[in-house]
């Protein structure tokens, strides 16, 4: 009797893990084929306002790529950043880590407005968020690959989540490595991901602290960034400097070149150069920009899995700045 209810408890608890891996599983349940039949121009679409939005600004393909990663990392890749702040709902656009930062907000609009032209109705933003980093990617001189899509969005954004969620550039390695952690990324997802600082611009109030106070940076390059950004607190705040001193509007592995030479400009980037564990990955995608490349696409297929909304959950956005 003791025997065959303790068997009946290891087939029931089997089951059980079974049924959770399956239902952990669902978490990956997107397809590239998703949208193939319902709006088979959505690609083409989206590509044409991304490839125009870039020729006007080269920068803004830096910006979309950055809003997909504060999107996924903040309860799943949702859509939960688009939606605007208004007096009876807070989101996450005036979070820490987004406030006088993320940009690039009317290009998903002018898509969204596009992609409503061709099939109304159907297509989340999430995805058109999905798919115009990928065209960010590729149209500055990055990898291609195909998007899995099927996300919904969502109803609800947290300022909370974003605050916590989003690693700051102050972070330590061991911070760096348990953010990603906690979405299911690797530390090498992690180094790969970070790798998007190829492209873009920061701020003098992220990397003051790096120029002025660190060692581990190369000293005329810390000298050089100080003529623009200013000591004091408070002054310069918003000047801005390239994420990568080499090439900011190409896609390649200059940002991991740059941190063997000390020439990383945030403090989390030269994190990831600083004699740790890390070091070995940032000199394999500085000696082979192709293995840069395949790792990147498979980390962006991982981050755009996280905790998508599926089914009949969230709903398609008429508008991608505020809830149905
Ligand atoms: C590893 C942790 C990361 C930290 C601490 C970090 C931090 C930052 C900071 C502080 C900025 C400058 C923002 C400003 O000054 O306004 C920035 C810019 C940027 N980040 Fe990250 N980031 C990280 C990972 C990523 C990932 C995973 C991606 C995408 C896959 C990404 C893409 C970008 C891009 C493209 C920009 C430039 C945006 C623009 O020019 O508008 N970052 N990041
Ligand atoms: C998020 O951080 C910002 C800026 O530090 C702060 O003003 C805001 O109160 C925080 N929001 C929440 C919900 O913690
Ligand atoms: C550099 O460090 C000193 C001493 O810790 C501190 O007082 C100062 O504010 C820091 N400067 C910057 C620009 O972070
Ligand atoms: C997974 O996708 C299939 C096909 O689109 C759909 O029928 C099913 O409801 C989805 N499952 C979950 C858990 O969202």
């Amino acid at each position: 009797m003791a025997s065959s209810s303790s068997s009946f408890l290891r087939t029931t608890l089997t089951f059980s893990l079974l049924l959770l891996l399956l239902v952990g599983s669902s978490s990956a349940n997107l397809s590239t084929k998703f949208y193939s039949k319902s709006c088979p121009k959505l690609e083409p679409t989206v590509k044409s306002v991304v490839q125009s939005a870039i020729s006007k600004e080269k920068r803004i393909g830096a910006s979309v790529l950055r809003l997909f990663f504060h999107d996924c990392f903040v309860n799943g890749c949702d859509g939960s950043i688009l939606l605007d702040d208004t007096s009876s709902f807070t989101g996450e656009k005036n979070a820490a880590p987004n406030r006088n930062s993320a940009r690039g907000f009317n290009v998903i609009d002018d898509i969204k407005t596009a992609v409503e032209k061709v099939c109304p109705g159907v297509v989340s933003c999430a995805d058109i968020l999905a798919t115009a980093s990928r065209d960010s990617v590729v149209i500055l001189g990055g990898p291609c690959w195909n998007v899995k899509l099927g996300r919904r969005d969502s109803t609800t954004a947290s300022q909370a989540a974003a605050n916590n969620s989003i690693p700051p550039p102050t972070s330590s390695l061991s911070n760096l490595i348990s953010k990603f952690k906690a979405v299911g990324l690797s530390t090498e997802d992690m180094v790969t991901l970070s790798g998007a600082h190829t492209i873009g611009q920061a701020r003098c109030t992220n990397f003051r602290a790096r120029i002025y106070n660190e060692t581990n940076i190369d000293s005329s390059f810390a000298k050089r960034k100080q003529g623009s950004c200013p000591r004091p607190s408070g002054s310069g705040d918003n000047n801005l400097a390239p994420l990568d001193l080499q090439t900011p509007t190409s896609f390649d592995n200059d940002y991991f070149n740059n941190l063997i030479k000390k020439k990383g400009l945030l403090h989390s980037d030269q994190q990831l150069f600083n004699g740790g564990s890390t070091d070995s990955i940032v000199r394999k995608y500085s000696n082979n920009p192709s293995t840069f490349n395949s790792h990147f696409i498979k980390a962006m297929i991982k981050m755009g899995d996280i905790s998508p909304l599926t089914g009949s959950s969230g709903q398609i956005r008429k508008n991608c700045r505020k809830v149905n």
